[in-house]
């Protein structure tokens, strides 16, 4: 099949080149020029692990291209998808900006029947609303909302091996139907992967599953702060609650607050569709006064041990990226603490194995950003983990605490064990344990 992704961004790209590697021929197409000529030049523009060797063989096997003529790359396909920013816009509500302009373009150059699929997150009722942007359009249009579920990080095994593959298309559209089971009959091989429902539970769907994980999250910072005001340690918590097959075990993990470019803005975007519709979501609305709260947990315990003032201290931050496994910084914790640092007056210096180029852009010579963590932790008074990279898990604790001018470890992720560090000198403060 001839498909169009519009938007290479973190989901254009992956899942460009995914539709790429099961064999359709695939133009990623961006406004963004010189993302577009990185691309063309073999250059992969964000971190992804496994993304630059499938780039490299789709576009040797002539089935990947990219361009920034996205109105010819629309009108040279079957299939188009819509796989822009959606972000965070005026009163939490989703900004629909690009995809309507998209939806525009579409309508202007598609020459062929075409399937326009919305990838993108969207609100309830973007796909109505894209339809009637595509009703005069020469040729005729189909519309099929397909949220997105990958995971920055892991997002290639997710694509080639989904959960599940949500698509919201009207009953008696037999024609984008047939097109969509084509298109991802490859990755059902061994079972149908296919949940079919109306666009509008589609749209739905997304956002119920993001802050249905976020709200996991932010329940467990929270108790992650109750251990620590009554001496319980949340990792016992944790695997006594989550060995109840009802609860599960992911994503019961306490830190600094979850970041990224969905889970904010998507928690925010659905409270903001139950307001217009008339009523408040509760929990979807405190999941997100949690998380801002957690955001400063930080930051809060580095002023515990420093009598209340960051004013002339050093402080090492390792991990600025909002997960391991990304380079993406958008929303993460570690801008939150760098922030709060700055502005009261400490020195900054961070290490991130992957997110230094992008922190670089945003922070500029503001703060420092050696290239090893080891670097990073150079005369600070303390040391800050803010994403649980591996490479951080088990560092040489002994080497670290020649380099630093006091031994103290803020442990945001909980991964380091208290005891021992405390045992060697350190002093070790983790979100809601004990230090096991
Ligand atoms: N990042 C994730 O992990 C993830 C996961 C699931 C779903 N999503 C959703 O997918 C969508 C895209 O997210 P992302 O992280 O890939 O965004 P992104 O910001 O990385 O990429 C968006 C791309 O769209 C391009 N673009 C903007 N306007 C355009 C236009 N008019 N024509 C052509 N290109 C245009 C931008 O230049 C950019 O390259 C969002 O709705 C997001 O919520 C993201």
């Amino acid at each position: 099949m001839n498909i169009c992704m519009v938007g290479t961004g973190y989901v254009g790209l992956v899942s460009g080149t995914g539709f790429a590697e099961i064999g359709n021929r695939v133009i990623c197409a961006d406004i963004d020029a010189t993302k577009i000529a990185r691309l063309q030049k073999g250059e992969i523009p964000i971190f992804e692990p496994g993304l630059d060797e499938m780039v490299e063989r789709n576009v040797k096997g002539g089935r990947l291209s990219f361009s920034n003529d996205v109105g010819a790359s629309i009108a040279a396909s079957q299939m188009v998808f819509i796989a822009v920013g959606t972000p965070q816009g005026e009163n939490g509500a989703a900004d629909l900006r690009a995809v309507e302009a998209v939806a525009k373009m579409i309508g202007e150059h598609a020459i062929n029947e075409t399937v326009v699929v919305c990838k993108s997150t969207v609100p309830v009722g973007t796909n109505a609303k894209v339809r009637r942007i595509l009703a005069n359009a020469k040729a005729k249009m189909h519309v099929v909302s397909n949220p997105e579920f990958l995971k920055e990080g892991d997002a290639i095994n997710d694509f080639l091996r989904p959960d599940r593959i949500v698509i919201g298309c009207d009953q008696d559209d037999t024609f984008a139907r047939e097109l969509m089971e084509k298109l991802y009959h490859p990755v059902c091989l061994d079972h149908d992967r296919i949940v079919w429902m109306a666009p509008q539970s589609a749209e739905l769907t997304k956002y119920v599953a993001n802050t249905m994980l976020a709200m996991r999250i932010s329940f467990m910072n929270e108790i992650a702060q109750l251990c620590d005001k009554v001496g319980a340690d949340v990792h016992d918590v944790r695997l006594g609650v989550g060995s109840d097959t009802r609860i599960g075990t992911k994503f019961l993990y306490s830190g600094p607050g979850y970041g990224g470019s969905c889970f904010p803005k998507d928690v925010t975007a659905l409270s903001h569709t139950a307001r217009e519709a008339g009523m408040e979501l509760t929990l979807a609305e405190t999941t997100d006064i949690v998380n801002q709260r957690a955001k400063l947990v930080l930051a809060q315990k580095l002023r515990a041990h420093f009598d209340g003032s960051l004013k002339g201290k050093r402080i090492a931050v390792w991990g600025i990226a909002f997960k391991p496994r990304t380079d993406d910084i958008r929303e993460a914790p570690a801008l939150t603490l760098i922030d709060a640092l700055l502005a009261e007056g400490a020195e900054v210096s961070a290490h991130d194995p992957e997110a230094r180029a992008v922190a670089k852009e945003k922070y500029g010579t503001r703060i420092e950003l050696p290239e090893t963590a080891y670097d990073a932790a150079k005369g600070a008074d303390a040391l800050v983990l803010v994403t649980e990279w591996r490479q951080y898990q088990s560092p040489d604790f002994e080497k670290l605490k020649t380099l630093m001018r006091r031994p103290l470890l803020i442990d945001g992720r909980n991964i380091w064990s208290g005891y021992g560090l405390r045992s060697m000198g350190f002093t070790y403060d983790g979100i809601g344990v004990r230090g096991s």
